[in-house]
C-alpha cells in the first residue's frame, strides 16, 4: 500500500519569534512511519515541527503551519491508499502574522484568532476508496466524541486517546488507545509502547483495504 501519514504538531506563527503550538512530540506518527516501512508498504510522512529522526526508507515532508500541512496532505493524498492523521494540527492560528517583533507596550492585550481548516475533514471530502484514519484526543466522553469525529471525517476507524490520563499523554513513549471502527466496533487496547500501538494500527489498515477490496473489487 502506498500510506500517508502525519505527524507533530503544527506552528501557527504571531511574529517572527512567536508561535501557539502544543507539545506533541510526533512520537505515534513516526511510529506509525516506521512500522508501515517494515511491513513493506511504501509511507510519505508529512511532520512538524519535531526532534525526531527520518525513518529509514520513508520520504519525510517536513511542514510547519496547519496550512502548509493541509496543503501537503491534498497534494500527496490522491496517490495515496490510506492517510492516517496522527499529527496534533493546531485549531487556530493567530489572525495576522506580523513581520516585526510584536512589542509589549501595553499592559493587556488581545491575541486574535482564525479557525485553521481540519485537514481531515477536506481529505474526508475527496476520500473515494481511500481509508481514512484519526486519532481522538479528549479530555472526557471518549467514545461519544470518537464517534462523532469518525462520522463528521468520514473516516474508517479512530483511535481515541484519554490525553488527561498519566499514561496517554502527548509526550508519553507509552499510548492508551481505544479502537473505534466505523462497523461499530470498539476495543480497549491494553497499555502498549507507540511502537507497538503502531504495528497494530497498520494491521487493520491492511484488513480494511482487503475489506474493501472484497466488497468493492474495482
Ligand atoms: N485534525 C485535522 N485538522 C485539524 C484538527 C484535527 O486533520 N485542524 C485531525 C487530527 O489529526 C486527528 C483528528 O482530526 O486525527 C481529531 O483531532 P482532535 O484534535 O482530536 O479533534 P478536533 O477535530 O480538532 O476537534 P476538538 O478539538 O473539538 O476535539
Amino acid at each position: 500500500m502506498r500510506l500517508l501519514v502525519t505527524a507533530g504538531p503544527t506552528r501557527e506563527f504571531a511574529d517572527p519569534f512567536r508561535f501557539i503550538s502544543n507539545p506533541s512530540s510526533g512520537r505515534m506518527g513516526f511510529a506509525l512511519a516506521r512500522a508501515g516501512r517494515r511491513r513493506g508498504h511504501r509511507v510519505v510522512l508529512i511532520s512538524g515541527p519535531v526532534e525526531l529522526r527520518r525513518p529509514d526508507g520513508v520520504k519525510l515532508v517536513p511542514v510547519v503551519s496547519a496550512r502548509e500541512m493541509r496543503k501537503k496532505v491534498l497534494e500527496y493524498f490522491f496517490a495515496s491508499d490510506a492517510l492516517i492523521m496522527a499529527a496534533a494540527v493546531a485549531d487556530w492560528r493567530p489572525a495576522g502574522r506580523s513581520s516585526k517583533k510584536l512589542k509589549k507596550n501595553r499592559r493587556d492585550s488581545t491575541l486574535r484568532l482564525a479557525p485553521n481548516p481540519d485537514i481531515l475533514r477536506d481529505a474526508g471530502r475527496k476520500k473515494g476508496g481511500r481509508i481514512l484514519v484519526g486519532f481522538a484526543a479528549e479530555t472526557g466522553n471518549l467514545i461519544d466524541n470518537a464517534r462523532s469525529k469518525m462520522i463528521s471525517k468520514r473516516l474508517d476507524m479512530v483511535l481515541a486517546n484519554d490525553i488527561s490520563l498519566p499514561d496517554s499523554g502527548f509526550r508519553s513513549d507509552r499510548a492508551l488507545l481505544v479502537a473505534v471502527g466505523a462497523d461499530g466496533t470498539v476495543e480497549e487496547w491494553p497499555p502498549m509502547t507507540k511502537s507497538r500501538a503502531a504495528e497494530r494500527i497498520i494491521a487493520r489498515v491492511e484488513r480494511l483495504a482487503r475489506e474493501k477490496r472484497t466488497h468493492d473489487p474495482d
